[in-house]
């Protein structure tokens, strides 16, 4: 059951008005809708198709107060269809009422119940198991939902308008689709707080916690705030209801979601304390608080027409957080990140059998396309809008966007028109980016010519995109190159300047040059590619020294440390180029220590697995995993001084603050700790994991021992201290299979998994246990296919209880085809295993169809 871009049609019925009323009883709710419906061409009758789970129950169905006729009415799999001949000619309300059983709803997906409380997830298509309904983006209503039951809190969307006891009734006078529709009930308790919009508009801000969680909200509460602020400031966009709420909940598919006014979050995205959470955690924290938020406008005021559009709300809401961060704390560090993390996911993605483009032309299950190449991708794609178009056209084309498509179910081709009409430029060739999947190659080859009138600079690109399953040809892409130039001298001689790449192969150049610069190319990661030059570890080292812009600063020393790393993992020799760079910049008390940090730590396996596969060699992991080890180990002991000089100044004084200073401070000190522990026997990490107060450095010190065999006596006071609280026992699952020698990774992950209090079929405890071990490279890809088949047998044990989750969890095996011929036999066999399964979901079967398919 494919589903095809190219088969849009409106629906042939507008829908103006639900009124929604929920008898909430935790095996046995009900739940009564009315839909004032009216055909979109009265003189064309067609069928009314309603969408509606297998679970939900149908008790009475009627148009206009008229119970329908059973032969007008067909129930087939997921549908229900009232013919033609039943409805009239002009609008008409009809009402359903069904039966549903949250309390059965594994999935959690549509209503469900998560500790004893109430809530719903419905994007993409979860409205379904709540009730009949056209459940597609492109159908938007105003809602109001009467919800009776004996639970205090009882929230909806939109505006309160009636609370008495036993019942609550909420307005929302926003059309919205299905998929932004929430329910919230439960006993729960709130942070406070208001925001004055700048037209004068008073919002009541709540956060909602369990009772004995309100300690550890305030800091979702101000980054809420934070992000109302900057988004007016920033974008010129206004919140549009009296209230704002916000539920953190314990089992959650995924990390939060933006429904209108009730933005329900994955308790690990809303709690923090420094005792219980890492300053990654305070970071994530506020990005995605300003994600859902700033989805308000892009997502909901404007949403998508169908779900091939996905990336118009996710990449330009990535966008925006992304932008939100950087302002917030330092732009440079915030780029290297973003950088590094689509490299390990999006990257990855792209060379393997999930490859697809940022909008997709087919899927089967929409749920197995939030993905990285849709968020992330997406947004790196309007990076590079905004860079070809300048900062003036971007804001012009944001504030038409806004204008011209409030209140619409917009598409791709809607968002670059935008864009042309706001600043004149053809967009037609840049359109490939949003649907050719793969990672261009961009290879960069420098001639220079000594003149009289000074000499003259070429840079010669080409560019080429390796096939992607189902796109075996592909053509030049606009490729936005920022460049500046170095002189031998280290000042710059020519600042950033954005080459637009066009065809398969361009020349540029730069004339008038005194004598031969060094070349600072796709500064600031100015285009998702993967760019290949002939350089040598000399100028890396020079730029690592003297580049202007921070990304490719550290992208210089990034290429050193990977040239070295691919080197010894093909077992050759180190050369100490590297080490003595590294030195140099780390003991620069001028530099920020953020940046000194990201320098420091070394590639991850994942990713130098990626690059070798990505030149062409079959990577192996435990060659990988020995390499890095031995070069962390060179560091470690050419710079022991340094790094112990540095570990004891990077000490933070004071209070825990999750701010980026201290932050920065905490990280430059934790890789320092990392590298020390390896010559030092643990010492410095078992003293300070029994002195610090806060989380960041209590896991940096543990996983430091971890990986060096150490570290059981420190599991088990984390165990003590913090059994009764899930997000803390979540690392503490996580951590040891990722942290394990990867020789026994797999058993003592599933020496875990036999653990009275793995419960599993909370997301984010089995995400921690799976995710822990796929994060372990060489354990995962152990040789004897240990890491392959445990996960494969937690894969099918999920599946039938939630499909999404095992779904998502089987792209641990997304990789599968770049490994050596016996790793591939074993990685095929577990999928093979997963696709002979009886009943697997749809959601996992097309994941492991199309990972099998590429083999
Ligand atoms: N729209 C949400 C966000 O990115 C994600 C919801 C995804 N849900 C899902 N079932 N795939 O903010
Ligand atoms: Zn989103």
């Amino acid at each position: 059951n494919t589903h095809d871009l190219a088969d849009y049609r409106p629906y042939p019925f507008v829908l103006s008005a639900t009124r929604m009323h929920f008898d909430l009883q935790p095996q046995a709710t009900r739940v009564r809708a009315a839909l004032s419906l009216a055909p979109r061409d009265p003189d064309r009758a067609e069928d009314l198709v309603l969408d509606g789970g297998k679970a939900v129950e149908l008790l009475s169905l009627a148009v206009d107060g008229e119970a329908l006729d059973p032969a007008h009415v067909l129930r087939e799999g997921e549908t229900l269809t009232i013919a033609a001949a039943a409805l009239p000619p002009h609008p008409f309300l009809l009402e359903t009422e069904v039966r549903i059983d949250p309390s059965a709803n594994t999935a959690f997906e549509g209503l469900y119940i998560s500790n004893g409380m109430f809530c719903t997830q419905c994007e993409a298509e979860g409205f379904r198991h709540i009730t009949f309904y056209p459940d597609r983006p492109d159908v938007m209503a105003t809602f109001h939902v009467t919800i009776d039951s004996d639970l205090p809190v009882l929230l909806s969307n939109g505006n309160p308008v009636g609370q008495s006891q036993g019942r609550a009734e909420w307005h929302d006078p926003w059309p919205k689709p299905s998929y932004l529709f929430a329910l919230v009930a439960g006993d729960l308790v709130a942070v406070s707080d208001s925001f004055t919009t700048r037209s004068g508009r008073r919002v009541a801000l709540n956060v909602w916690v369990r009772p004995g969680d309100g300690d550890r909200a305030g800091f979702a509460m101000e980054s809420l705030i934070k992000s109302m602020k900057w988004d007016e400031d920033v974008y010129g966009r206004e919140y549009d209801l009296d209230v704002f709420n916000i539920v953190a909940v314990d089992d959650f598919n995924m990390g939060a979601m933006e429904n209108k006014g009730l933005n329900i979050f994955n308790s690990k995205l809303v709690l923090a304390s420094p005792e219980t959470a890492t300053d990654t955690d305070y970071e994530r924290i506020e990005a995605v608080i300003a994600h859902e938020y700033f989805h308000n406008w892009t997502g909901n005021r404007i949403t998508c027409r169908d779900w091939f559009q996905l990336c118009l709300k996710e990449g330009l809401t990535v966008f925006r957080d992304q932008q939100f961060t950087s302002d917030m704390r330092s732009a440079a560090v915030k780029r290297i990140e973003d950088v590094q993390a689509l490299r390990s996911r999006q990257f990855r993605e792209d060379q393997g059998p999930l490859a697809h483009p940022p909008r997709p032309d087919r899927y089967e299950e929409i749920n197995n396309f939030y993905t990285a190449t849709v968020y992330e991708k997406g947004a790196e794609v309007i990076g590079m809008l905004k860079r070809l178009v300048g900062d003036d056209g971007y804001r012009r084309a944001l504030d038409l966007y806004f204008d011209r498509h409030d209140g619409d179910a917009a598409t791709i081709e809607d968002w670059l028109t935008v864009f042309e009409d706001a600043t004149g430029r053809d967009l037609s060739q840049f359109k490939r980016w949003y649907t050719d999947a793969g990672t261009p190659r961009l290879t960069m080859a420098e001639d220079w010519q000594p003149g009289e009138a000074g000499g003259t600079l070429t840079l010669a690109f080409t560019q080429d995109t390796p096939p992607t399953p189902g796109q075996p040809e592909k053509l030049p892409r606009v490729i936005p190159i920022a460049v500046g130039l170095i002189g031998p001298n280290g000042d710059e001689v020519a600042p950033t300047q954005v080459l637009e790449m066009t065809e398969a192969s361009q020349r540029f150049v730069f004339q008038g040059l005194g004598s031969r610069p060094v070349v600072s190319a796709l500064r600031g990661f100015s285009a998702p590619v993967m760019l290949s030059r002939r350089q040598d570890d000399a100028t890396r080292a020079f730029l690592l020294a003297h580049d202007t812009d921070p990304f490719a600063r550290w992208e210089a020393g990034r290429d050193l440390a990977l040239a070295a790393l691919i080197g010894a993992a093909q077992g050759q020799a180190v050369g100490s180029d590297y080490v003595e760079a590294i030195g140099r910049l780390i003991a620069d008390d001028g530099a920020d220590p953020a940046f000194r940090a990201l320098c420091l730590n070394l590639p991850g396996e994942e990713e130098i697995a990626t690059r070798l596969s990505a030149e062409g060699i079959t990577p192996d992991p435990d060659a990988i995993h020995v390499a890095r080890e031995s070069l962390a180990r060179q560091i470690a002991e050419a710079h022991l001084d340094l790094l112990s000089r540095i570990y004891d100044d990077m000490a933070v004084a004071g209070p825990y603050r999750p701010d980026a200073a201290d932050a920065a401070r905490r990280s430059l000190r934790n890789a320092a700790l990392a590298l020390l522990t390896r010559i030092d026997g643990g010492e410095r990490a078992e003293i300070l994991f029994g002195i610090a107060g806060n989380m960041t450095e209590r896991l940096a010190a543990l996983t430091a021992l971890l990986r060096r065999g150490k570290g059981q006596a420190e599991l088990a006071a984390l165990h003590d201290q913090f059994a009764g609280n899930r997000l803390v026992m979540d690392k503490w699952f996580a951590i040891q299979a990722m942290a394990a020698p990867p020789a026994q990774a797999a058993a003592i992950a599933r020496a875990l998994s036999q653990r009275k209090d793995f419960e599993w079929k909370n997301p984010n405890r089995f995400r921690a246990l799976l995710g822990g071990l796929s994060g372990n490279h060489a354990g995962f890809h152990a040789a004897d296919g240990s890491g392959y088949d445990f996960t494969a047998d937690w894969l099918l044990r999920m599946d039938p209880v939630n499909p999404q989750i095992a779904a998502r969890m089987s792209t641990a095996f997304e990789t599968w085809t770049r490994y050596d011929g016996g790793r591939r036999a074993k990685a095929l066999a577990a999928l093979e295993q997963i696709a002979a399964a009886e009943g697997l979901s749809k959601n996992t079967r097309e994941m492991v169809s199309r990972m099998i398919a590429a083999g």
